[in-house]
């Protein structure tokens, strides 16, 4: 399995002051930070990015969201970092969350959910150059 993923801290989780304790939660598991930066998305940079919903009932609203404030996109490192790291977070419904995951301790919907993690190798490639170049990795 791969190396590294990418995350980010989401606007809500960002907003409600969590951003700390979800890093240190990350680090603790034994992910290694090669990359972090705050930033801001437009609608369209978030479109863009979540292209693969496209066709969903969801899309305009995680537009919104994902563009109401900063978020903190990561890339980590860690062996079998895809899978181990969703373990972390937990489920994408905070309510269906396993209990000590990061989503079920910040999240606080569906759509807001605290925070992001890539669901392969290649999209966590794809999903770190969207954020970072590789004089920005470390
Ligand atoms: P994530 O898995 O990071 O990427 C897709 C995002 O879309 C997901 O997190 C949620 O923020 C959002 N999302 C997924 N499913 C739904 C849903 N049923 N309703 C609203 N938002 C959703």
């Amino acid at each position: 399995a791969g190396k590294r993923t990418f995350t980010m801290i989401k606007p809500d989780a960002v907003e409600a002051g969590n951003s700390g304790a979800i890093i240190k939660m990350i680090e603790e598991a034994g992910f290694k930070i090669v990359a972090m930066k705050k930033t801001k998305m437009t609608p369209g940079v978030a479109g863009k990015f979540y292209a693969v919903h496209s066709e969903r009932p969801f899309y305009d609203d995680l537009k919104n969201y994902m563009s109401s404030g900063p978020i903190i996109p990561m890339i980590l490192e860690k062996s079998n970092a895809v899978e181990d790291f969703r373990k972390l977070i937990g489920a994408t419904n905070p309510k269906e969350a396993a209990e000590g995951t990061i989503r079920r301790l910040f999240a606080a919907s569906i759509e807001a959910n605290a925070i992001h993690g890539s669901d392969s190798d290649e999209n966590a490639e794809i999903e770190s150059s969207f954020f970072f170049s590789e004089l920005e990795r470390f």
